[in-house]
């Protein structure tokens, strides 16, 4: 059987989008604070009650609630991030927020007494605003050791109870997007890729130092990359196409690698190449990169289409990554791809990269929900789209375990509705259970278990079997 009791079916979630209590409990500012349009508007001077984020779904209130749903789902694994800002409010204080380590403290043990694994990003979208004030965010080396002494902290205090950990999150994302996933101030207009790729340098070295001190705190703590991935397909088998696919790939792969092996890939030379990008590496840089992970994970949402001159085709949405449209595959509501098939040509493509054991650590469907009322007059949310963008793909996931990729879990973004991160919108939601928060910020925060909750419970509970039903 493909799927056995120990596969890691569960659900992911991001300290910022759910957790709320911006303020509370001695919590620093952090980016995503002064965030109410997402990546796509402009910064505010000061948190504003217009940021749905601030509040998120609650969780910080409700987390005992929502672990005990999770638990109803029979869900064994649950992703969740740390928000920085709650152990260092500035990032730069010598001694842990003793309020943040101990919120961290009870979602753990709740947790575990749920018999649900927690994995743990350290850093998730959400930089404290002061080290992204001071440094310009991961342009300077110096954020290099402040993420060291926070990751230190996690693990220290949280690595007895925590096996699994992610770096973090789809750090190929500094690429494109140098706010979001770096916290750099500056206009990304103003921030070339040969800046982007030293940006991207110095935290692919916080990573390598982070998971040599994982492996220190405790040698059977097990440290994951994490990417944004996709499978790129090229238009036409025009060999111009052809190649734009297999560069595009290689810009994503080149911060697989370098988790994995411990040194940058032979094409990063054609990458600087074409950037300009002249590294500035040093002999400790090099050394530590050798520390390397022990899996690797991704977030999976669709494929991407690609084309030499993609002026000739139309474009498909997306949240970040954008492609050209492809006719063979369907399109959801957003018009982003659905396309299944392309998680199983990922996993396998990394696992016959590196052979390492890969988990899911995100895939989803952002759709509108619509609540309708029962007989009796409870709510009832019917999101048969989201039951069948999860059950294609994992079978696809079904089908690489049974071609003999070594996968070991399964996560479903953003399994409780929270907001979005593109967009920093709620009306988009991704869960498996209805949070009653509205665009416009009203809402009882109640939660509602849709109709995937009950398949995703008899999904795991039979261990995949239910998936051919
Ligand atoms: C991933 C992020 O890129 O996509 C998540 O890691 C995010 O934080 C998810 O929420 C879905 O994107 P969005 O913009 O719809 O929330």
């Amino acid at each position: 059987m493909a799927f056995t009791k120990e596969f890691l079916f569960g659900g992911a979630i991001a300290a910022n989008q759910c957790e709320g209590a911006y303020n509370e409990d001695g919590k620093g500012l952090s980016i995503q604070d002064l965030m109410p349009n997402g990546v796509r508007g402009p910064l505010t001077e000061e948190p504003e009650p217009h940021n749905l984020k601030l509040i998120g779904n609650d969780f910080y209130h409700r987390y005992k609630e929502d672990i005990a749903l999770l638990a109803g789902m029979n869900v064994r694994v649950l992703r969740l991030s740390i928000a920085w800002s709650r152990i260092y409010p500035t990032g730069e204080e010598e001694q842990p927020n003793e309020k943040g380590i101990a919120f961290y403290n009870n979602v753990i043990n709740t947790l575990i007494y749920y018999n649900i694994t927690p994995m743990i990003t350290l850093s998730h979208y959400e930089l404290p605003l002061h080290i992204a004030k001071t440094y310009d965010g991961w342009r300077s080396r110096k954020v290099i050791d402040l993420f060291a002494k926070y990751a230190k902290t996690c693990f220290d205090y949280f690595g007895d109870r925590v096996k699994y950990w992610l770096t973090f999150n789809e750090v190929n994302v500094t690429l494109l997007s140098p706010l979001l996933s770096a916290g750099v101030l500056t206009d990304k207009s103003e921030i070339s890729m040969a800046e982007r790729y030293q940006i991207a340098h110095h935290q692919l070295v916080a990573s390598a130092l982070a998971t040599k001190l994982a492996h220190e705190c405790d040698a059977e703590l097990k440290v994951g990359c994490m990417v944004a991935a996709s499978a790129k397909y090229p238009m036409t088998c025009n060999p111009d196409d052809v190649i734009e696919a297999l560069h595009q790939q290689q810009e994503l792969d080149y911060f697989v690698h370098v988790h994995c092996k411990g040194e940058y890939p032979y094409y990063a030379q054609r990458l600087y190449k074409e950037y300009n990008v002249d590294l500035e590496i040093t002999e400790e840089d090099l050394s530590l990169l050798r520390h390397t992970v022990d899996f690797i994970s991704f977030s999976y949402y669709n494929s991407k289409t690609v084309a030499k001159d993609e002026s000739k085709y139309d474009t498909s949405a997306g949240n970040i990554l954008r492609g050209l449209r492809n006719p063979y595959v369907d399109y959801s509501e957003y018009d982003y791809p659905i396309d299944p098939q392309g998680l199983y040509y990922v996993l396998h493509y990394y696992y016959k990269q590196y052979g390492l054991p890969l988990f899911v650590a995100e895939n989803g469907l952002g759709h509108k929900d619509k609540v309708e009322y029962d007989d009796q007059g409870k709510i009832i949310i019917n999101d048969d789209y989201r039951i069948s963008f999860t059950k294609a793909h994992l079978l696809q996931v079904e089908r690489a375990i049974e071609d003999g990729v070594e996968v070991f879990g399964y996560a479903s973004w953003g399994i409780i509705d929270l907001i979005s991160a593109a967009s920093a919108e709620v009306d988009k939601r991704y869960g498996f259970v209805y949070v009653d928060r509205q665009k416009d910020g009203s809402g009882t925060l109640n939660r509602y278990k849709k109709k995937s909750y009950d398949w995703y419970k008899q999904v795991i509970e039979t261990n995949g079997k239910y998936l051919h039903e």
